[in-house]
């Protein structure tokens, strides 16, 4: 029998139109046929007790928090936690196309500790967070302020997103006690919070960013010591609202000013 013939064009077309809609990835190495239900085997004999978790299904966030508390407190310096963050099976998005962790790039006995989102296509390629467009605006800014070579850069998740969608409440938790550990080793005098995500996973608040932006607060990472933090727009959006530049430059002032001063009080 002759293999039906397939139509390159139509193909190609709907392959864009997918990567067009956000979907870059495969999850799994076989296709699954979803439009076949498979009936659960009812289970014989006496009661069981229900496992938690069924055997090969995703840990709970709790369940990935611990894990991810559990590698980063063995982590002494920066590498080691790197290493352990290359380790850590909690998050989902690890399982979700990305090529490698993405930790972190910079200055380890920095200042100035700064965290963002997570990473974006180019930077699942090359490794290194913040090396995009947006990343590259990011370095401009800060060279232009004199802290770019103070500066440890890293994000709220490890893995990027599928479609660069923003990472959800529940993976950033996955991957907080390791973004926490960065900063007890890091032992930063002040953190700039990159975008809303980051500003509102950080600060575990539903604030706005146009709210919380410009704005002392203070941060305390489990098991680490009070940092202050200030939050600003993300570059990605000043790419798309280039008007907002001033805003951003006025946060960064600010912190260049709370760097270069001798006393910083958490949260002042
Ligand atoms: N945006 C982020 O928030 N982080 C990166 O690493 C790159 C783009």
């Amino acid at each position: 029998m002759n293999a039906p013939s397939v139509d390159m064009a139509a193909a190609e077309a709907l392959f864009a139109f997918w990567r067009d809609a956000g979907v870059d990835a495969c999850f799994e190495d076989e296709p699954i046929d979803r439009t076949v239900f498979v009936a659960p085997v009812a289970a014989k004999g006496p009661a069981t007790v229900t496992p938690l978790r069924a055997p090969g299904a995703a840990p709970s966030v709790d369940e990935a928090a611990a894990e991810a508390r559990r590698l980063a407190a063995g982590a002494s310096t920066l590498d080691e936690l790197a290493e352990a963050i290359a380790a850590f099976e909690g998050c989902p998005l690890r399982a979700m196309g990305a090529r490698q962790a993405v930790f972190a790039r910079g200055n380890p006995q920095g200042a100035l500790m700064i965290i963002g989102e997570g990473p974006g296509a180019e930077e699942d390629v090359r490794g290194q967070p913040f090396v995009g467009q947006a990343g590259q605006l990011l370095d401009r800014i800060l060279t232009a302020a004199s802290l770019l070579d103070d500066a440890f850069i890293t994000n709220t998740v490890f893995w990027k997103t599928p479609g660069n969608r923003a990472p959800t409440p529940q993976e950033q938790a996955a991957c907080a006690p390791f973004v926490e550990r960065a900063a007890t080793l890091l032992k930063p005098k002040a953190v700039l919070l990159v975008g809303a995500s980051a500003a509102k996973a950080v600060l575990k608040t539903d604030d706005g960013i146009m709210r919380m932006r410009g704005q002392w607060r203070e941060w305390l990472p489990e098991g680490g010591i009070a940092a202050p933090a200030i939050a600003t727009l993300h570059p990605a959006f000043l790419l798309r609202q280039p008007q907002a530049k001033g805003l951003v430059w006025k946060d960064i002032l600010d912190l260049s000013v709370r760097l270069r001063s001798e006393v910083v009080e958490p949260g002042a």
